[in-house]
C-alpha cells in the first residue's frame, strides 16, 4: 500500500534525523580506589552477581550494547544510567559515609527481595540479569553481614 511506504519512509527520514542529536550516554571511568570492586574484600559470588545484574545502571562502569546507541533508545537509556548512579554508585562506595552506606545497604536487600531490581525493561534485554532466590540469598546475607560490621 501507498499509505504504508510514505509512512514508513518518513519514519525512517526521522530516525535519522534523531542520530544527529546528542546520545546523553553518561560516560564511563577506569576502576578508581572508591569502586566497591577494588576497595575492600567483597566475596567473589557477590562481585559477580552485582556486576552481571546491577553495574550497567549503578557503577561507572556500563556495558552499553549496540542498540543504546541509537536515539531514541539512547535517551532511555542514558536516563535510567544518571539516575541509578545518583542513587547508588557502586563506583563511589568507599566515598559514602557510613551512615550513608548503611542507607544504601538497606535499600539494595530492600530492591533485591521484593524483585523490584534489576529493573523489568532491563531483565527483558538482559534475561540473565534477573536474579534467582539462590542469589538473592546471597546478596541478602551479604547486605546483613555488611551492615553488622558497621555497627560492630
Ligand atoms: C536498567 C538500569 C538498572 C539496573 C540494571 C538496576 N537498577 Fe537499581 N535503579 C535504577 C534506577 C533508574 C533507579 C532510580 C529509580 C527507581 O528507584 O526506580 C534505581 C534505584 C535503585 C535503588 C534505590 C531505591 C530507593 O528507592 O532507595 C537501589 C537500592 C537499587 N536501584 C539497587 C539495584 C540493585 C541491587 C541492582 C541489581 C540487582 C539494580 N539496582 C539494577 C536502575 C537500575
Amino acid at each position: 500500500m501507498k499509505a504504508v511506504k510514505i509512512i514508513s519512509a518518513v519514519l525512517i527520514i526521522i530516525l535519522i534525523i534523531l542520530q544527529f542529536f546528542p546520545k546523553r550516554l553518561p560516560e564511563n571511568l577506569p576502576l578508581g580506589p572508591s569502586d566497591l570492586i577494588s576497595g575492600e574484600s567483597v566475596p567473589g559470588e557477590v562481585v559477580e552477581i552485582l556486576r552481571n545484574s546491577c553495574f550497567d545502571c549503578h557503577s561507572n562502569q556500563v556495558h552499553y550494547p549496540w542498540y543504546s546507541y541509537v536515539v531514541p533508545t539512547a535517551w532511555l537509556v542514558g536516563k535510567d544510567v544518571r539516575e541509578g548512579r545518583g542513587e547508588l554508585n557502586f563506583s563511589e562506595w568507599g566515598d559514602y559515609s557510613l551512615r550513608n552506606l548503611i542507607g544504601r545497604l538497606d535499600a539494595i536487600k530492600e530492591e533485591v527481595s521484593s524483585g523490584a531490581m534489576p529493573l523489568p525493561a532491563y531483565i527483558f534485554m538482559h534475561p540473565k540479569a534477573k536474579l534467582d532466590e539462590e542469589q538473592v540469598s546471597i546478596i541478602v546475607k551479604w547486605t546483613d553481614d555488611y551492615i553488622e560490621k558497621i555497627l560492630e
